[in-house]
């Protein structure tokens, strides 16, 4: 079903648009950037010009300049008699995966802040160089499986184990990465137009997964820097969701640790209403104090608790390796499920893995290590280059989530480029069109490339707040500090409840 946007909740969408320039320019470019963060759903059909025009105030000419300018760009796609349709440019799809947010032409030298994805670290390396002798003892084996090698899945439920929840292999998968395991649990879990309970904000990739398989997100705000527990709870009690998603140790972007409490209350209200929920652990063991203990999300063991791993954050995305930690005969439910769309993991990650697993402690010790100064000269240049930004600094995680105090961060993602930095707007973590006063920033770049990002993105946002505080007088307050976050406790699909 199409879904269409209606000419009043556009205007609201888009706010003040007009700038110095053509209206129709602006117009268009207010498009531009709500569709590139990720605001206007893609497939979703605009107003009619004829009813968009009134609405706005402005000539039915100006809305048709800038439809067709949309259009040429490669933002729409007009269907004689059925109306525009929102789009990105064949360019953008490309690179969908990475970057649906940047616009065409983009600087191949840009210092990139989108993704929060550290090098392969040196254990990485030093894991591979037994590769050879360990593919050599495996070769009779069809060199590829669908629940993962055994001793991988022991030495994973071995590490739950000695964590303090007592797993065995047949409760563990071995996927193709976290999101892999998401999207599996998805499809297995819910079934078209289902809800599926997330924070806001969370980790953009796991919302798109559950609107691409058609089901709702229903989203819940957090609380400035908590959880809002309550509203978690009876949320849980009253709609049922068949599927909720939080991270509750160095939450992407915020850093935050979920309290004990709040994971027992998600936990015992889920078992109450019958469905399930999944922990994304991706980020847990990122604690950036070196002797930080690991621990699971909960040691509690129950039916209705899955969680997901990866090794992408801790040793390298290259790997494309995560698991699934879940009820043995769920596990076979989801192993059924994979072998209709791809033929398994292939054994040679699997193997590094295993040595990575062998010698965790080291392998932790230094990306922690290295994160931890990541973290510390990006909040050092931060601080001085941009001190009207505000953020608390994580004791954990790859990310620091920023108050711009302006809701501007759509429009700095914007200009960006043009001064060689390459970012990921606040409202692509939010629930639709909220948290455009947030920026998340990875730091996961040696120090002279944090620098010279923080150097270029001062310009950028110079750039942005000249034109901002041009057009502000008559219309805008700065956002007040933490408050913008309640404004969203609760919102569902694309709308707000
Ligand atoms: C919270 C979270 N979950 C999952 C993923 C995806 O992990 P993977 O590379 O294992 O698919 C990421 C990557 O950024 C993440 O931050």
């Amino acid at each position: 079903m199409t879904y269409s946007l209606n000419a009043s909740h556009l205007d609201r969408m888009l706010g003040r648009w007009q700038s110095q320039g053509p209206a129709y320019l602006d117009l268009a470019n207010a498009f531009r950037t709500l569709i590139m963060d990720g605001r206007l759903p893609l497939g979703s059909r605009l107003p009619a010009e004829r009813s968009l025009a009134p609405q706005l105030g402005i000539s039915r000419n100006t809305v048709t300049a800038a439809y067709r300018l949309l259009r040429e760009q490669g933002y729409l796609q007009s269907l004689r008699g059925n109306g525009s349709f929102i789009t990105i440019p064949a360019d953008h799809q490309q690179s969908n995966r990475i970057a649906s947010w940047i616009p065409a032409g983009q600087d191949r030298d840009a210092i990139d802040f989108t993704i929060a994805s550290p090098q392969a670290s040196t254990s990485f390396f030093d894991a591979t160089q037994s590769l050879h002798d360990d593919i050599g003892g495996n070769v009779e084996d069809a060199g590829y499986d669908l629940q993962g090698i055994s001793q991988l899945r022991r030495l994973l439920a071995d590490r739950y184990t000695s964590l303090g929840l007592p797993t065995s292999p047949s409760e563990v998968m071995v996927t193709a990465g976290a999101q892999h395991a998401w999207g599996l649990l998805i499809r297995l879990l819910t079934k078209e137009r289902d809800q599926v309970l997330m924070e806001s904000p969370t980790y953009p990739n796991a919302v798109d997964a559950v609107r691409s398989l058609n089901r709702q997100t229903l989203m819940i705000g957090l609380d400035g820097s908590d959880w809002h527990t309550d509203l978690i709870q009876t949320t849980i009690s009253r709609r049922k969701p068949a599927l909720s998603y939080f991270m509750a140790d160095f939450h992407n972007p915020t850093g935050l640790v979920m309290p004990e409490e709040t994971r027992n209350r998600v936990i015992a209200s889920t078992e109450k209403a019958g469905g399930h929920v999944v922990f994304d652990e991706t980020l847990s063991d990122l604690a950036l104090d070196e002797d930080s203990p690991l621990r699971p999300t909960t040691t509690h063991r129950s039916p209705h608790v899955i969680m997901i791993g990866s090794f992408s954050k801790i040793v390298w995305a290259g790997l494309r390796l995560g698991w699934v930690r879940a009820p043995a005969p769920l596990i076979s439910r989801l192993v059924t499920l994979r072998a209709a769309a791809d033929a398994g993991n292939s054994i040679v990650p699997q193997i590094i893995a295993c040595r990575l697993l062998e010698s965790y402690a080291d392998v932790l010790r230094e990306r922690r290590r290295s994160l931890r100064q990541g973290r510390d000269v990006l909040a050092d240049a931060v601080r001085r280059l941009l001190p009207r930004w505000s953020f608390r600094l994580p004791d954990g995680g790859l990310s620091l989530w920023i108050d711009l105090g302006a809701r501007v961060s759509s429009r700095l993602a914007l200009v960006a480029p043009e001064h060689g930095v390459r970012l990921l707007p606040g409202s692509r973590f939010g629930a639709d069109s909220t948290l455009d006063n947030y920026l998340r920033l990875p730091f996961v770049h040696d120090e002279a490339t944090a620098r010279e990002g923080v150097v270029r993105l001062a310009a950028a946002f110079d750039q942005v707040m000249n034109d901002h505080d041009a057009r502000r007088p008559d219309h805008q307050a700065p956002v007040p500090r933490r408050s913008a976050d309640r404004s969203l406790a609760m919102t569902s699909g694309h709308g707000f409840l």
